[in-house]
C-alpha cells in the first residue's frame, strides 16, 4: 500500500515542460507494461479483505494520472498555439483544480456529533477567548488553587490590569455558558478548539480540539453516564468494545473518572499502541459538582447530571493510526488527502 501512496505523491507533484516529458509520463503509468497495468495485475495476489481498499486506491491513481495528462496536454497545446502565432482556443477546458477533502479532525468531530445526536444531544458553541469565571471559577477551581495549574494557560493582560482574560484551556467553559442560559433538561455537545501553553511535540500542542458533553435533568445518575458512554464507545470503536472507569479528580465533577476503552487494534490483547495494557484512555467524565450547578443558577436539590470531555486529535490518532499530533496542523496535502469523507 505504501508503494501506491508513493505513486500517488509522485503523480501529484509531477511537472512536465515538454511534449516528450508528457509522453514519458504517459508511458510510465498507462502503457501495457506500465505501473498501472502492474498494479491491476497484482490485484489477484491481494488478500480478499484488503482487495476492495486496494482496488479503490489503484483507481484513484489512474484517475489522477489521466487528469494530470489532460491538464498537461491542454497547457502544451495552448503554449504551442501561442508560440506559433495561431489562435488561442478559448473553448479549451481550464486545467483542473485538485479536489480537496475533509480534514480528519472535522471527520472525527462530525462522527462524534452524529453519534450523540442520535440520542438527543444538541450542539452548543462558545468563545475561544474566555474570562476567568467561565474557564475556572464557575467550574469550581478556587482562586489560587493548585488545580488551576493542571492546565497551562495563555493569559492575556488587559490594559489597566482589570479582569483577566485567557484563551480557553478546555471546552468545559461552554458547559457553564449553556447552564447559565438554558433551563434543564439539557443534553448538549460542545466541540471546539482549546489552547495550552505547552511545548509543541509529537504528543502535545499549543492548540487542539475537544468535545465536551453535558446532560442535566432530574434524577440523572452515574449509571446513566456509564450507559451513555458505553453506547458512544461502541458506536465509535466497534460493537465489541468494553469500557472501564477509573477514579480521578476534576474540580467540576464529583465523583470524577477517566474512561478507557479496549484497544481496537489488538482487541485487548496488548500492543504498542496501548502500551501492552489492552486499554486506551479516551476521556474524563463525572457527575457535575453541585457547586458548579449552583454557580450556573441550577438548583442542585432538584437537578443532577453528568459531563465528559475528550480530545478529538487523540481519537483521530487512534482511529487513523497517526503517530504525530503536529501533522494535523501542518496542512501538508500529502497527509490530508489520505482521509476520504465517510
Ligand atoms: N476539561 C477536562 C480537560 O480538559 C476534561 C473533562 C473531564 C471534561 C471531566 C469534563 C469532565 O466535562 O467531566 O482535561
Amino acid at each position: 500500500m505504501s508503494a501506491l501512496q508513493d505513486h500517488l505523491n509522485e503523480v501529484a507533484a509531477y511537472t512536465a515542460s515538454s511534449k516528450e516529458e508528457v509522453e514519458q509520463f504517459r508511458l510510465k503509468y498507462l502503457s501495457k507494461k506500465g505501473i498501472l497495468a502492474d498494479l491491476f495485475a497484482e490485484m489477484k495476489n491481494i488478500p480478499g479483505d484488503q482487495r476492495k481498499a486496494y482496488g479503490l486506491q489503484v483507481n484513484e491513481l489512474k484517475v489522477n494520472v489521466e487528469e494530470k495528462l489532460q491538464s498537461f496536454q491542454s497547457i502544451l497545446e495552448a503554449a504551442a498555439d501561442a508560440t506559433s502565432g495561431g489562435p488561442i482556443d478559448l473553448t479549451l477546458p481550464a486545467a483542473p483544480l485538485p479536489l480537496g477533502s475533509r480534514h480528519p479532525i472535522t471527520l472525527i468531530r462530525n462522527r462524534i456529533v452524529s453519534i450523540f445526536s442520535r440520542i438527543g444531544f444538541t450542539v452548543s458553541d462558545g468563545p475561544e477567548i474566555e474570562d476567568d469565571w467561565h474557564n475556572f471559577t464557575a467550574l469550581n477551581f478556587p482562586e489560587n488553587h493548585p488545580a488551576r495549574d493542571m492546565q497551562d494557560t495563555f493569559f492575556i493582560e488587559m490594559k489597566g490590569g482589570s479582569d483577566s482574560i485567557a484563551l480557553r484551556t478546555h471546552t468545559s467553559s461552554v458547559q457553564v455558558r449553556v447552564m447559565e442560559t438554558t433551563k434543564p433538561p439539557i443534553r448538549s455537545l460542545m466541540p471546539g478548539r482549546v489552547y495550552r501553553n505547552e511545548a509543541i511535540s509529537a504528543r502535545a500542542h499549543c492548540f487542539f480540539h475537544q468535545v465536551e458533553g453535558l446532560y442535566i435533568d432530574e434524577g440523572v445518575t452515574f449509571a446513566d453516564m456509564k450507559q451513555t458512554l458505553l453506547y458512544f464507545s461502541r458506536e465509535m470503536f466497534g460493537a465489541e468494545t468494553q469500557i472501564r472507569l477509573r477514579p480521578s479528580y476534576f474540580p467540576f465533577t464529583e465523583p470524577s473518572a477517566e474512561m478507557d476503552v479496549t484497544c481496537e487494534i489488538c482487541k485487548g490483547k496488548g500492543c504498542n499502541v496501548c502500551k501492552y495494557t489492552g486499554w486506551l484512555e479516551i476521556m474524563g467524565c463525572g457527575m457535575v459538582d453541585p457547586n458548579v450547578l449552583q454557580n450556573c443558577g441550577i438548583e442542585p436539590e432538584k437537578y443532577s447530571g453528568f459531563a465528559f470531555g475528550m480530545g478529538i486529535e487523540r481519537i483521530a490518532m487512534l482511529k487513523y493510526g497517526v503517530k504525530d499530533l503536529r501533522l494535523f496542523s501542518e496542512n501538508d496535502i500529502r497527509f490530508l488527502r489520505q482521509f476520504s469523507a465517510e
